[in-house]
């Protein structure tokens, strides 16, 4: 009865209307309270997730008070599940006989029972949200990053059952809960210690870090309005299956999230072992452009570096003489970084002093210039090393890669740290990052056998990405290690179409950045022009004379710095001619003076089909320039017709300020439906752009 009223007052709260979160700053603050029913309420405006401590602590509600004002959640779990040395122990929740098609609080009120086999609340801790890896914004990034972000943070405290074994009675679970002002999101995971006796005693297999059930809309049929990730590239899995319980109430879809181990991990507590995290973001629309923008919003908030924008150069040549060359030249149309490519024939794992001084006499010069220098390497997907460092099958074959829980992560870690050093070098390329592979070594130093292999591998791999950030080097990694330092990661990425025609090349890329500018925030992937042979397709694919191919030249400097994805310009020299220094000049000019709507999210306006015009748009309601749309016309054609831009994200409701390149502005009242019609009118194979204000 009493937690039934409860219910009543948050639905009352949720009817407040609230902005939209997405446009306007929400300024609640996150708080914990215990209510007056005896729950604890962990809230911030827009969403809150309600637990009870009687019988034991599970989560009674977990409503969305922005989009939907509705319940996601529909029956009562364990907080998490574990296996200690073969015994499967729930954490929390209680036993109750209620249907599971939805959640009848009135029902549960008379039907709780404590589960005698699972682990028990214990107590709670009020802190604030602790971060990962330490930060400052710098490479462009904005100056008014929190980290760690606002908000606040529970840690519960779980303890075994009495009649657990002795060594069982020995560890204690924590659940921590984050949640942050202004954001639907919440952050969950498990830490799992023991004391005493037990410490290398017992080994733990942590099941699920999040299971819940949830109602029908918030599953995703196609994109379901709760967004759930785990912030680890390998090893872990979100799957959506059906409630057990389904048929005790038929009728009715019942879906549940599991948050889990990919494959069965068994972790020596020596004393204390960590989860991956669950990120849940409470979408409420399976809207594209919704789900991508609030996406975004989340990883901004928790991999912030990911916000730095600078631009780079990857160079083929490691001479000194080609080196200063190429400085000179970025300095003097203000390029921000050098990265030796692969192929240049840097050798970052050298131990060899007088090498490493004169790359260090190298790396001196462009950090006198304002360059900022970096370096390429492979580091264990598909690495060759000393044989009892490969990681290996269960037959003891090996798998054709470094195994990162052996031997070779103190090496390589050792060498590269060093190496970055006594260069000065800031920035890393890390090729074939740990990539997710089981090792069944018994010998190597890191990992005990095959089952703890994945969780050991990510968690090294994290903890050097963790290092670096915590040295401020910038990071490029071919996979999605965001949340524990990486800055970028590659976007539209085929490696075979940078050896196609350069047009051909040119078009595919558009379209390929054009899709997975919803997956990424702009400056959190690299796109790659060859100005030099890549894979293959010789002098139609190359950039390079780039007096030859001037036009080419400057559509891939206007499509990547337009979409505020900083390329891979690969080759030896930036420009070779007044003509192609001009043409590098006037767009990183653009990208400065337009840096921060540039690499602001972006919405979609039209996909090139190359039919016509092709069209995406930035947008930022906190900036004077709310919106940005870039125009490509890649057609034989003069294009004329009238552009409809979508202003809804730029926060503008009612007019809009528009102006063609650094044209006069002219005002457009804003239709029901927050768009205008701009007039376009385009020359065949030309580029424009427009910014609203
Ligand atoms: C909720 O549970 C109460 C008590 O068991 C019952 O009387 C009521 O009909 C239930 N309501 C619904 C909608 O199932
Ligand atoms: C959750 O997933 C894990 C790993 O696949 C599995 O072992 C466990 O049984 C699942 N939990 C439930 C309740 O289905
Ligand atoms: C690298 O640059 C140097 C100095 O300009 C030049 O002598 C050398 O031939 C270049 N190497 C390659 C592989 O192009
Ligand atoms: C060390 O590096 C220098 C400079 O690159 C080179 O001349 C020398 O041969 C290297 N020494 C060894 C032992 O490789
Ligand atoms: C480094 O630069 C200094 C001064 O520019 C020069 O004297 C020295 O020989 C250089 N060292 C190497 C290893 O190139
Ligand atoms: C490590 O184990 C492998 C087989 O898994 C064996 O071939 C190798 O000799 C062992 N190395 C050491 C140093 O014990
Ligand atoms: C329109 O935007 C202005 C300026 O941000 C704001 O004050 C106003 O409340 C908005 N109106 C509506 C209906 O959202």
């Amino acid at each position: 009865m009493l937690l039934n009223i409860l219910w009543l007052v948050l639905l009352a709260s949720g009817c407040l209307s609230l902005e939209d979160w997405l446009i306007k700053d929400i300024n609640i603050q996150t708080t914990v309270t215990k209510t007056e029913y005896g729950t604890y309420l962990m809230s911030n405006g827009l969403i809150s997730r309600e637990f009870s401590l009687y019988p034991d602590f599970a989560t009674i509600d977990f409503q969305d008070h922005h989009s939907t004002q509705s319940s996601i959640l529909r029956a009562i779990k364990p907080e998490a599940v574990i296996m200690i040395d073969g015994i499967q122990y729930n954490i929390g929740g209680f036993l109750t006989n209620t249907p599971t098609a939805y959640l009848n609080r009135t029902a549960l009120g008379s039907d709780m029972r404590v589960d005698p086999k699972a682990f028990h609340f214990h107590g709670t801790t009020i802190l604030e949200p602790q971060a990962p890896y330490p930060y400052k914004p710098r490479r462009g990034a904005p100056q008014n990053i929190h980290w760690p972000p606002i908000g606040m943070r529970m840690d519960v405290e779980f303890k075994p059952p009495f009649d657990a074994p002795y060594y069982h009675q020995l560890v204690t679970v924590t659940v921590h809960y984050e949640m942050y002002d202004g954001i639907p999101l919440l952050v969950k995971w498990l830490s799992v210690s023991a004391s005493g006796e037990a410490v290398g005693k017992v080994a733990v297999t942590i099941l699920s870090v999040e299971y819940l059930a949830v109602n029908q809309p918030w599953a995703p049929s196609s994109m379901g309005w709760l967004l759930v990730e785990s912030n680890e590239p390998h090893g872990t899995v979100v799957s959506w299956t059906l409630d057990p319980h389904t048929n005790d109430m038929p009728g009715s879809f019942q879906p549940n999230v599991n948050c889990s181990y990919q494959v069965y991990n068994d972790l020596d507590l020596k004393p204390s072992v960590d989860s991956f995290r669950v990120h849940e973001l409470v979408v409420g629309s399976s809207d594209p452009e919704r789900h991508s923008l609030s996406h975004h919003r989340m990883f901004r908030l928790l991999a912030p570096q990911t916000q730095e924008n600078p631009i780079f150069f990857h160079m083929t040549n490691s001479s000194s003489v080609a080196v200063k060359k190429l400085i000179d030249q970025l300095s003097e149309v203000g390029f921000e970084m050098m990265i030796y490519s692969f192929g240049s024939g840097l050798n970052l794992e050298s131990t060899n002093s007088s090498y490493i001084d004169m790359i260090a006499n190298d790396t001196a010069y462009a950090l006198s210039k304002g360059i900022e220098v970096g370096g390429y390497d492979l580091i264990s997907l598909s690495r060759q090393v000393q044989a009892d460092w490969m990681a290996i099958d269960v037959h003891g074959h090996s798998i054709g890669s470094a195994c990162f829980a052996s031997g070779w992560h103190d090496n390589i870690k050792t060498k590269l740290f060093s190496f970055l050093k006594r260069t000065g070098m800031s920035m890393l390329e890390t090729d074939g990052p740990y990539g997710g592979y089981q090792c069944a070594s018994t010998n190597h130093s890191h990992h005990d056998d095959i089952t703890d292999s994945i969780y050991e591998q990510n968690r090294l791999q994290g903890e050097f990405y963790r290092d670096l950030r915590s040295l401020e080097v910038y990071i490029n990694q071919p996979d999605t290690y965001f949340y524990q330092g990486g800055n970028k990661d590659g976007m539209g990425y085929n490696e075979n179409q940078y050896s196609l025609p350069r047009w051909q090349d040119l078009s595919i890329s558009r379209q390929g950045m054009y899709d997975d500018l919803y997956r990424l925030i702009p400056s959190a992937g690299w796109m790659f022009v060859p100005l030099v042979q890549y894979h293959a397709g010789g002098g139609p694919a190359e950039f390079e004379p780039l007096s030859k191919h001037l036009l080419e030249y400057e559509w891939a400097f206007a499509q990547y710095l337009g979409a505020g994805v900083a390329a891979c310009y690969r080759g030896f020299e930036l420009y070779d001619s007044y003509e192609s220094k001009a043409i590098v000049m006037k767009w990183v000019s653009f990208y400065k003076k337009y840096r921060d709507i540039v690499t602001s999210d972006v919405v979609h306006v039209r996909r090139a089909d190359m039919q016509s015009y092709d069209s995406f748009m930035h947008v930022n309601p906190h900036l004077k320039n709310k919106g940005l749309a870039m125009v490509f016309n890649p057609t034989f054609k003069t294009v004329v017709t009238n552009l409809k831009l979508p202003l809804y994200y730029t926060g503008l409701n009612s007019t809009a300020l528009i102006r063609e390149q650094e044209g006069p502005a002219r005002k457009y009242t804003l239709d029901r439906e927050y768009k205008v019609s701009v007039p376009l009118n385009m020359g065949p194979l030309t580029i424009t752009w427009f910014l609203v204000q």
